[in-house]
């Protein structure tokens, strides 16, 4: 549903009340686009509030779904604008909302430069939202920042993956069965936005045993398939990328 025609902001429901709100943007060589997840639920969640500049058109999709006061969480995988820019503008709507995030990005950015205090997860630690439970994963630099994590949904199976599988372009399906892997690592291998750490590949096979059915990226459609078997192939497309990295650094 295009919640914005001169944008072309959008949102669309990609697994059972998780919706993908995205919009294009030709500021991106190319063209791109900026995905935010919404959880409705008893405890509503907007994972990743987009750019400030965004702000207008991303509490407009969200409207189109429910009332944004009612908003209980916004998460973040890591800080930067694109994850949390909006996060106040939000606050200051939804009077009971709180920033969502691991301890570190709690304690590096979030509690000095959110209006509330934010609910800091612990890694493995889950949150019931109603119907819905979202657990967090520390995932260090993976694919960047130190504060870096994702949630998981485990009543669908949804891994709220960020920037991992960042596809290029500005026209996506809401979600899609075909090959992400390709699109996203010609983005990747242009603009390499990995830290390629030695924590890379095991935080990708740890993301893999979960076994999740729906990726949503915060970049180009959310995907639908084995994902277990996607986060692998991926780990091992890294691996050179990564032993060169290591063979530097000794
Ligand atoms: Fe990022
Ligand atoms: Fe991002």
């Amino acid at each position: 549903m295009i919640t914005n025609a001169a944008s072309g902001t959008r949102i669309d429901e990609i697994a059972d009340r998780i919706y993908r709100i995205s919009t294009p943007v030709s500021t991106v060589p190319g063209g791109f686009t900026f995905n935010q997840y919404l959880i409705v639920d008893e405890q509503p969640l907007l994972f990743h509030s987009g750019p400030r500049r965004m702000f207008p058109l991303v509490r407009e999709a969200v409207s189109a779904v429910m009332p944004v006061e009612r908003l209980s969480f916004v998460g973040l995988s890591h800080f930067e604008a694109d994850e949390c820019g909006a996060l106040n503008e939000f606050l200051a709507l939804a009077p009971s909302a709180v920033p969502l995030c691991g301890r570190i990005a709690a304690m590096v950015s979030v509690d000095d430069v959110a209006d509330r205090p934010a609910r800091a997860l612990d890694d493995g630690e889950a949150i019931v939202l109603g119907r819905h439970t979202v657990r967090w994963l520390d995932t260090p630099h993976v694919p960047h920042a130190w504060e870096c994590g994702f949630l998981y949904e485990e009543h669908t199976r949804t891994l709220l993956c960020g920037d991992l599988f960042t596809q290029g372009g500005s026209e996506h399906e809401p979600i899609v069965e075909t090959d992400i892997l390709g699109p996203s690592e010609a983005m990747r291998t242009a603009l390499d936005y990995y830290a390629h750490s030695a924590a890379t590949r095991p935080a990708l096979h740890r993301l893999a045993a979960l076994a999740p059915r729906t990726l949503a990226c915060m970049h180009g459609s959310a995907w639908r398939g084995d994902g277990a078997a996607l986060l692998r192939e991926l780990a091992s497309i890294l691996e050179p990328v990564e032993r060169a990295v290591e063979a530097t650094a000794v």
